[in-house]
């Protein structure tokens, strides 16, 4: 049986050349399923307000939406790392707003650690949260929470400049006592760099090969969002294949009278 996985052997996997493997996860039946998978951290992402609520971007997801959708993950009792994000609002205004809004994903959530966008600007945030025994996980590159900043989703430190500064936040992120830190949309060659340069764990998402482990959004492996197809996206299956095929079949049942048949029916 799999045994529940912890930071620490998330730093383990770092120091022993093992990759990590982690997926963005919404809800107690994918938890269940997904925990059963290989999988070593299940992220709650504020990507969920695109890919399940439908918004724009990630800016409008809520905490009561966070806690919401950790709570149901949660109650799959995974044995994988429960990573959720700290969405916009959230971290940012100050550092007691921070503080206890982290304590509530673990608190009323059930999350083991949470994750924030930001580098050297928000090791203050970093170190109040990792002082309450919070583990942190931060985000650095292509902050989705910086998208009008970026003006779009653009991948980030392409000039040597913009390297540096990547690499300097990752450094100062590891000091304040971050767990771990994705790095999201930036060149292989500087996932590499800050990967060789820091202690603790990077986990890429278009960042390349050399990063200590890989996350997605689950609905983007599965084929099941079709709103953004970035190119470090690899589809795993066409679930909206499967679902549209069983949906139809069922529709055209009912409306032939075939379904409910005797079997499905009580006497
Ligand atoms: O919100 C999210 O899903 C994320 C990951 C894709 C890194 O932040």
């Amino acid at each position: 049986m799999k045994k529940k996985i912890t930071i620490l052997d998330v730093q383990k996997m770092k120091d022993n050349g093992e990759k990590i493997a982690m997926l963005t996860c919404y809800d107690y039946p994918s938890a269940r399923i997904m925990d059963e998978c290989g999988l070593d951290i299940l992220l709650v992402g504020d990507s969920v307000g695109v890919v399940v609520s439908g918004c724009d971007n990630t800016l409008p997801v809520t905490m009561e939406e966070i806690i919401y959708h950790t709570r149901a993950v949660a109650r799959a009792k995974p044995k994988s790392l429960l990573v959720a994000d700290m969405p916009f609002l959230s971290y940012q205004t100050d550092l007691r707003e921070a503080r206890l809004n982290a304590g509530r994903l673990v608190r009323d959530g059930g999350a083991e650690a949470v994750k924030l966008e930001g580098g050297e600007n928000f090791t203050d945030c970093i170190k109040a949260i990792v002082d309450m025994d919070i583990p942190v996980m931060a985000h650095i590159g292509l902050t989705p929470q910086s998208i009008h900043r970026m003006g779009g989703y653009r991948v980030q430190g392409k000039s040597e400049e913009a390297g540096e500064k990547l690499l300097a936040d990752a450094v100062a992120i590891q000091r304040a006592g971050a767990f771990s830190v994705v790095l999201e949309g930036i060149p292989r060659t500087l996932g590499r760099q800050i990967t060789a340069e820091l202690s603790i764990p990077t986990i890429g998402i278009g960042a390349g090969e050399y990063c200590d482990g890989q996350v997605l959004v689950i609905h983007d492996i599965l084929g099941l969002c079709e709103k953004y197809s970035p190119k470090f996206v690899k589809r795993y299956a066409d679930v909206k294949a499967v679902m549209s095929e069983a949906v139809r079949r069922y529709a055209a049942e009912v409306k032939a009278g075939e379904f409910p048949a005797e079997e499905h029916s009580f006497s």
